[in-house]
């Protein structure tokens, strides 16, 4: 495609949907391994992995085989059968998570809606409604969703938003000590905030939610969409922080690339919802549930730990960078393969610089240069990267 074609497909995509995308003026024809390949014969690394989801990369051989083998058998049957793949998944979901209970959607904005609607009938007639959130956060754009979306650049326009949420300041003890009581429901939280700039959170702000939630006895649901499935190291970023809580939400890495979400449940909640109260027409759809049990699989088999491993490694030569430009980078945030780089000013320029380098990033809350690499990330690829950050840096 040449580029009067790109300029054709730009005006179409202005003419034909709603503005809500701000797509990058590259036509990709293939992806491979961690490569994107284009129209015009370049070949760019792709250090956000479709926004965290392909998690095995691209054109991926296993997954690429179970999803071919699910597709012969049944692409949709709904959720009035038994499906082989969904259990399947189910069980290697529960085996890895320590979690007693699945249901399965399509999409993170969906898992949280499904975690909110569970935390309002656990305490159905007990007078416990509040939900809280926490400033920087992330966790949908549907209207439940939104109203625990802290962030008032996605929720400003759409208000009224869910009555009885409150956002409280992370990582601030004092505001969790001030602000809940007995009428907190539950708690939605990122370990990890993703979208805010990959911020963890402080040990002391975990272990004093944890002791409240002794005294108070609502729900914790970490939202492990972004930072979940392996990404961090562990299967879920909460692990780091020695946190259990009631709900787990995912979605994103789970399907590999295929839609699927999931909202996993302990004891506490595992009976809560009864026939008809909750479901979804395509959740846990088999084609991409056939391609979870890959993902999961390959977890199992030493991906995970990998993730882990490389992810400390692209830190340690990221920190290394560092040391060379303490005046335009501040710090290095995250953990396994959930890596943000603050700079000293706004980095939308370094993404196109390196974008200009053949290398794929993005940047979060205007300063944070963020990478979600697929985690079959070799360290031959990892060096292209830090190299290829390393010039752009200089001419930053
Ligand atoms: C932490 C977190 N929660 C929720 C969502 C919403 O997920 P989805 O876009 O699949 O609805 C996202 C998406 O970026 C996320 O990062």
């Amino acid at each position: 495609m040449d580029n009067t074609n790109l300029e054709n497909i730009i005006s179409s995509e202005e003419n034909d949907f709603f503005h809500t995308y701000k797509r990058l003026p590259i036509i990709i024809e293939r992806g491979e391994g961690c490569w994107l390949y284009t129209n015009s014969g370049r070949k760019i690394l792709d250090m956000f992995g479709g926004l965290a989801v392909n998690v095995l990369g691209y054109n991926h051989h296993a997954m690429n085989k179970a999803i071919e083998e699910q597709i012969k058998k049944y692409i949709h049957i709904s959720n009035l059968f038994y499906q082989e793949k969904q259990l399947e998944l189910a069980e290697l979901i529960t085996q890895m998570s320590g979690y007693s209970k699945v249901f399965f959607c399509n999409s993170g904005t969906e898992a949280v809606e499904a975690a909110i609607k569970l935390s309002r009938k656990f305490f159905l007639g007990t007078g416990k409604r509040t939900l809280v959130s926490f400033s920087g956060s992330f966790h949908g754009r549907t209207m439940g969703a939104l109203s625990l979306t802290a962030r008032k650049k996605y929720r400003d326009q759409f208000e009224p938003l869910l009555p009885d949420v409150k956002h409280l300041e992370f990582n601030s003890v004092e505001s969790l000590e001030k602000n809940i009581d007995e009428n907190t429901a539950a708690v939605f939280i990122e370990c990890i905030q993703g979208e805010g700039g990959v911020n963890p959170a402080k040990q002391e702000f975990i272990d004093s939610l944890l002791k409240l939630r002794e005294k108070y006895g609502f729900l914790i649901a970490a939202d492990e969409i972004q930072s979940g499935v392996g990404r961090t190291g562990k299967m879920h970023a909460f692990e780091h922080f020695g946190l259990k809580p009631d709900i787990v939400i995912l979605a994103k890495g789970i399907g590999g690339g295929l839609p699927l979400g999931a909202i996993l449940g302990n004891e506490r909640v595992q009976d809560v919802f009864t026939f008809g109260e909750h479901g979804s027409t395509f959740g846990g759809n088999p084609v991409a549930a056939a391609s979870g049990i890959v993902v999961y699989s390959e977890l199992k088999n030493g991906l995970m730990n990998k993730a882990g491993e490389m992810g400390e490694l692209i830190i340690s030569k990221l920190e290394s960078l560092k040391m060379k430009f303490p005046e335009k980078i501040k710090s290095i945030r995250g953990k396994g393969l959930m890596i943000g780089i603050e700079l000293t000013k706004p980095g939308q320029t370094m993404v196109e610089m390196l974008m200009n380098k053949d290398v794929l990033v993005n940047c979060t809350n205007e300063n944070v240069i963020r990478l979600l690499p697929p985690y079959i990330i070799s360290e031959k690829e990892l060096d292209f990267f830090c190299n290829k950050f390393e010039e752009a840096m200089a001419e930053f």
